[in-house]
């Protein structure tokens, strides 16, 4: 298992490039296969998950050919077997779109029930009613969902609550199927807009993407196409927090600032500096300077669909409120994210969770300890709380944070950071931008089935 040291005290300086964004490039590969032929994805960030869901689509007949550094070309005609693997599927609950995929395509499909995780229980159970008003016949048997359905019909769906992976899944079931499906109190996350627009450069029918109703007219078959996903913002969010917590003033490149505004508010009642300065450069500056006792204000945030706050930048936010001047309360509302408090414990921070809140009282400094990264975006946080405190931190679990970051410690160090990736004796593995990996790639031929490798820290 590979570690980050953090030597903390180094002031965020410069420009940061932000990929395309995780979350999107997982809908849309499971999109790209509903097509008969070859879609081209651009702007895929080079991480773990998109590894993943990878491997699951060839499982399942699907092409997937990775040209680096960031397209993937997915031709879902030979689409074949209905049977998800098990072991990729239980680590990522994204995989679960290829049940959409399935049924819309195969009419059946047996996809493992998404496991537990370190963010408690992730119920699948909108996505099944919804596969059920579509006309499937839906059994869960031996940690499978087992579903079938001659044929998709169309019809009106109200899922509970907003659920993104939910809409996801129905727009992938619901564009194949015969007739109309509305979906009322549909996710509006820019993924799923991303999602849609993809969808309908296939030949699909959607509208009201975006909106909380989302309207699908079935058509029988979709065509290839090509599609640049969005920036990812939650990527972005984290590198504003890290700049923010070293005092630092450094440029976010290839953003959408349309996607973030919720966190840039919170951020600037904070105190940080944030402006659009480009049509896709953002810059965060930041006033923190521990050693005079500069420090930012608290603030209450409470976590919520978009355009809410984002869950996903719930632990790297309460990171950064360690160290603001006061007491901030943070309220989790979607998942129960709060484990990892115990770890920022250890480097110092003050903080209190009851139930779904945590109470944060700034502290004046954080000292670096060992500790341990329990899911991505926990992970993320820990580098946040690392980056400012005195001394080194050891960070393991560094593989979940590779999930959602492509090369984080190689975007730090380019931002002034002390970052080291060491493998488990302790040896120095050393940082590697994207682009070198890209070239590193022995075959990036579009039409071969090449994998998409997961990322090696240690190729030169
Ligand atoms: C997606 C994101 C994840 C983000 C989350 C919320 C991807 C790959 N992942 O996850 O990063 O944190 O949205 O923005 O895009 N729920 C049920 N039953 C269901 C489905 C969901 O009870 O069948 C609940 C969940 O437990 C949660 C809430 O609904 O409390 C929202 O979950 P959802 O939006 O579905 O999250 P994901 O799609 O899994």
């Amino acid at each position: 298992m590979a570690r980050l040291l953090v030597t903390g005290g180094k002031r965020l300086v410069g420009e940061v490039p932000i990929n395309g964004a995780k979350n999107s490039v997982l809908a849309l590969m499971v999109t790209a296969a509903l097509g008969q032929g070859e879609s081209v994805i651009d702007n895929v960030p080079y991480d773990r998950d998109v590894a993943t869901m990878s491997t699951i689509l060839k499982e399942l007949g699907v092409r997937v050919a990775f040209e680096p550094p960031h397209r993937l070309r997915i031709d879902g005609s030979q689409l074949n077997r209905s049977t998800a693997p098990y072991e990729p599927v239980r680590q990522m609950r994204a995989s679960f779109y290829v049940a959409g995929l399935l049924l819309a395509r195969l009419g059946k499909a047996e996809v493992p029930l998404p496991g537990g995780c370190q963010l408690g229980s992730r119920p699948v159970d909108f996505h099944l009613r919804g596969f059920e008003a579509l006309g499937a016949k839906v059994q869960i048997e031996h940690g499978f969902m087992k579903a079938e359905a001659p044929r998709l019909r169309g019809t009106s769906i109200f899922i509970n609550r907003s659920s993104v992976g939910t809409t996801v899944n129905l727009m992938l079931a619901a564009s194949l199927a015969d007739g109309v499906t509305v979906l009322e109190n549909a996710a509006k996350e820019p993924e799923i807009v991303d999602q849609a627009i993809l969808l309908n450069q296939m030949g699909a029918r959607v509208r009201g993407a975006g909106t909380d109703v989302i309207r699908i007219e079935g058509v029988p078959q979709l065509h290839p196409a090509e599609h640049t996903a969005i920036p990812d913002r939650i990527e972005a969010g984290t590198y504003m927090m890290a700049a923010a917590i070293t005092g630092g003033r450094i440029v976010l490149e290839d953003v959408e600032w349309e996607h973030f505004r919720t966190p840039v508010v919170k951020l600037q009642e904070a105190g940080v500096r944030i402006e659009r300065v480009g049509p896709t450069q953002v810059l965060v500056e930041s006033p923190v300077n521990l050693s005079r006792d500069v420090r930012l204000r608290p603030v209450d945030v409470e976590t919520a669909p978009y355009p809410g706050f984002p869950t996903d930048l719930q632990q790297p936010l309460v990171a950064l409120l360690t160290l603001a001047d006061g007491t901030s309360v943070v309220r989790e509302t979607i998942f129960d994210r709060f484990r990892y408090v115990d770890e920022l414990r250890r480097m110092g921070a003050d903080v209190r969770v009851e139930r779904d809140t945590a109470v944060v009282r700034g502290v004046r400094r954080l000292t670096g300890a060992p500790v341990e990264a329990m899911d991505l975006r926990a992970g993320a946080a820990l580098v946040i709380a690392a980056l400012a405190a005195e001394g080194q931190t050891r960070i393991s679990g560094v593989e979940l944070i590779d999930r959602g970051y492509e090369h984080i410690e190689a975007k730090l160090n380019a931002l002034g950071a002390d970052v080291v990736r060491v493998d488990d004796e302790g040896a120095p593995a050393s940082a590697t931008p994207p682009a070198s990996l890209a070239s590193a790639q022995s075959e990036p031929s579009m039409s071969t089935n090449t994998s998409l490798p997961a990322p090696n820290p240690s190729q030169a």
